[in-house]
């Protein structure tokens, strides 16, 4: 811990101590995914299934998100149950997005389920929404969560990279290769759809690994068009064909697809949404050790009295983030980022 950045270093002694007094005997914990699945999962279910087996604690993997934990979908995980998952992609407790959970009914139920089978303690696997639930959770029933960042987007504060991220970044590489086999074939351009939802990590990056000559994200998306800056400097200038990877928010590929039909007509344009494949595949070894360390780390956190807070990633050292921060501070993308597809595009 003595090697963190010292605003993080700081910030984690001082969440201690207010902890300190609520510092309780963990004997048993649940492990859930929820939200969209991410790979990587997998491999972190694992490690927290281990490290916690490692302090003698009991495991219960509790299945599809907070719905299973209203609707009772308990069972216990031993380091065998736990086998043979760690290449594989989604994730083996299923996953959901949970209307119910979002009443404060449906908390209610879940806090039974957890009472009914004597969890202390709760790891959630999962991106802004889950944690969002956890934190609820949390509060009303005073409750130690630990959250851990599971989503393909990166779009949580406090960390570097997110469970699934560097996965999807490669798969969406690999894709946007085979594309560019056709664009050039046919002298085209394509605006491949990248996900991601309010966050333009996968886009900025995957335009920058696949040698794209634009992206369009939403975090660059001030009073200045994106698409008319792109035409304006001139895509057919050096080259008969061009890839531009745009963000699924606000419409997308196919919204500036059909501008360029309309506006610059003379243009031959096709439109490629990659979509759920970007969340498939088996996780890469980055994302198997990112999630391995936080999943051994989450536990590791709970033995110490920590509570309410995400694990992440930054700068290789383990941090803690309090999971209010994580979901409600803004990431903001590098605009170094932005200056480098700039300068390599031309
Ligand atoms: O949060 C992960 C994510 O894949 C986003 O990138 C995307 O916008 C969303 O989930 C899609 O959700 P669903 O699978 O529920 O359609």
């Amino acid at each position: 811990m003595d090697n963190l950045p010292k605003t993080d270093y700081m910030y984690i002694c001082v969440y201690k101590i207010q902890n300190k007094c609520n510092i309780m005997e963990i004997k048993t914990i649940g492990v859930l995914t929820s939200g969209g699945d991410a790979p990587g999962m997998n491999a972190c279910i694992r490690a927290v299934t281990r490290a916690a087996i490692y302090q003698h604690w009991k495991v219960y993997g509790i299945y599809r998100g907070w719905e299973g934990l209203i609707n009772d979908e308990v069972r216990e995980l031993t380091t065998e149950s736990v086998s043979n998952t760690i290449q594989r992609g989604g994730t083996i407790l299923k996953t959901a997005r949970s209307e119910e959970f979002r009443k404060p009914e449906g908390r209610k139920k879940a806090h039974e389920t957890l009472v009914k089978y004597g969890i202390d303690a709760l790891i959630v696997i999962g991106g802004n929404g889950s944690l969002s639930g956890a934190l609820e959770l949390a509060k009303e029933y005073d409750f130690p969560v630990i959250g851990l960042p599971g989503t393909i987007d990166n779009d949580l504060y406090g960390t570097d990279s997110t469970i699934g991220y560097d996965t999807a970044l490669n798969t969406i590489v690999q894709c946007v290769d085979k594309i560019r086999d056709t664009a050039t074939s046919h002298d085209r351009i394509f605006f491949v759809e990248v996900m991601g939802r309010d966050a333009g990590f996968l886009t900025q990056n995957s335009a920058i690994a696949a040698g794209a000559e634009a992206a369009i994200i939403p975090e660059d998306c001030t009073d200045i068009d994106q698409l008319a800056t792109f035409i304006g400097r001139g895509i057919r200038k050096s080259k008969n064909s061009s890839i531009v990877l745009v963000s699924e928010k606000d419409g997308g590929a196919m919204h500036y697809a059909d501008r360029v039909r309309k506006e610059y007509p003379q243009y031959d344009v096709r439109v490629s949404i990659l979509g759920h494949l970007q969340r498939g595949g088996t996780p890469t070894a980055y994302d198997r050790i990112l999630s391995s360390r936080l999943g051994v780390a989450a536990i590791e956190a709970l033995n110490e009295g920590q509570r309410n807070i995400m694990v992440g990633i930054k700068n290789d050292q383990i941090v803690y983030v309090p999971i209010a921060r994580a979901i409600k501070w803004d990431k903001p993308i590098d605009k170094e980022l932005i200056h480098v597809l700039g300068v390599l595009s031309i």
